[in-house]
């Protein structure tokens, strides 16, 4: 079954509620990575081209089904505007009266509506709250494949309502995952990091039957030596660490590089230290050196791994980030995204 896709849809002048994931870090009042807003860019375009009235919908962290000022999307509107260059109005609610009055005045640029998660209906795809969502709108358009693994009223309960396609970056997002997933070229090579050996064991044995070799770093490298859990040869665990094992040492790293220079495929999730202390991000700075030399078609996900390409201004140095860390996973492990599901006709 293909995927429906909004260069098919007819579009023109239509009322759009968009998908994005604007759930970002922020530092000081500023948006801390500007990617994964920008990723709407070419989409959010498109639409205002067919001169389509678009509401942004988006989640910001996890409130719990509550509003509360911490999670409100109104803190980064400032830096949305300027990351997607277009004139966005902020509304303080993302259904009901609020928004069909904004809909109605609005002249140009598009709205930014509150986070969607200040309703328990958005997480536990409530009916009625997707009925509310769709209220005002032709048409939705999902184009952040990050949230696709979850079965949300934001993300599956409104297209039972309203026609539904993926935009851009949606289709772009799998269309790359599906490269790293189906069709990887030897050697390929999967550096798993960061912490949950619980959610990355599927991925590694997901990359054990299709992958030549399988870097394992990170908390999860400790979690899975403690636990003694067994991997084929394939997986290559750490021999060495820095102080409290809160990185992984030198020899490894030296193994880690010598593999990753032999790669055509790469595909990277995790910090393999603790990176956010700088002490003990050296092993994920030289592997995101070596990365980027050893010429393979790389692919890298994940938010922590995300800020270590872009504290190394590395972005451009990567065939394909992706937007989705949780997922990432969930896609090349198998598992079924709903949101994508949803999309298929
Ligand atoms: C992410 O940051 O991976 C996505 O925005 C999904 O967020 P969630 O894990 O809170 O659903």
């Amino acid at each position: 079954m293909e995927i429906k896709r909004i260069q098919d849809m007819d579009l023109e002048g239509k009322k759009v509620l968009l998908r994005v994931d604007f759930n970002v870090s922020l530092e000081n009042d500023k948006v801390k990575e500007s990617f994964k807003i920008a990723a709407a860019k070419e989409t959010l375009d498109y639409l205002l081209n067919k001169n389509c009235k678009v509401a942004m919908i988006s989640h910001f962290g996890r409130p719990g089904g509550v509003p509360n000022p911490e999670f409100s999307l109104e803190q980064i509107v400032f830096d949305a505007k300027e990351i997607l260059a277009t004139n966005l109005t902020f509304v303080s609610d993302c259904v009901g009266e609020k928004v069909t009055t904004a809909m109605d005045d609005m002249l140009g640029g598009a709205l930014l509506l509150e986070n969607v998660r200040f309703y328990a209906g958005d997480e536990t795809n409530d009916a009625e709250f997707a009925k509310q969502l769709a209220e005002n709108f032709d048409v939705f358009v999902n184009d952040a494949f990050s949230v696709c693994h979850r079965d949300q009223a934001s993300v599956t309960g409104v297209t039972k309502i309203l026609p539904s396609c993926a935009g851009f970056r949606l289709l772009e997002e799998i269309h790359e995952m599906t490269i790293i997933k189906d069709h990887p070229i030897a050697p390929a090579v999967a550096i798993i990091g960061g912490a949950k050996i619980e959610t990355k064991l599927p991925v590694i044995k997901f990359f054990e039957e299709k992958y030549d070799y399988i870097l394992v770093g990170g908390k999860i490298a400790n979690e899975a030596i403690d636990q003694k859990i067994e991997f084929s040869d394939k997986v290559i665990l750490p021999t060495d660490f820095v102080d409290d094992r809160l990185d992984i040492g030198p020899k490894t790293v030296e193994k880690f590089k010598e593999i990753i220079a032999g790669a055509k495929t790469i595909a990277w999730n995790g910090p393999t230290g603790k990176f956010e202390d700088e002490k003990y991000a050296k092993s994920s700075n030289d592997i995101l050196e070596a990365v980027v030399a050893s010429g393979a078609f790389v692919l890298v996900g994940g938010g922590e791994t995300l800020e270590i390409l872009e504290k190394n201004h590395a972005m451009d140095d990567i065939s394909f980030v992706s937007t989705g860390g949780g997922a990432m996973l969930d896609f090349v492990a198998g598992n079924v995204m709903p949101g994508i599901e949803v999309l298929k006709a």
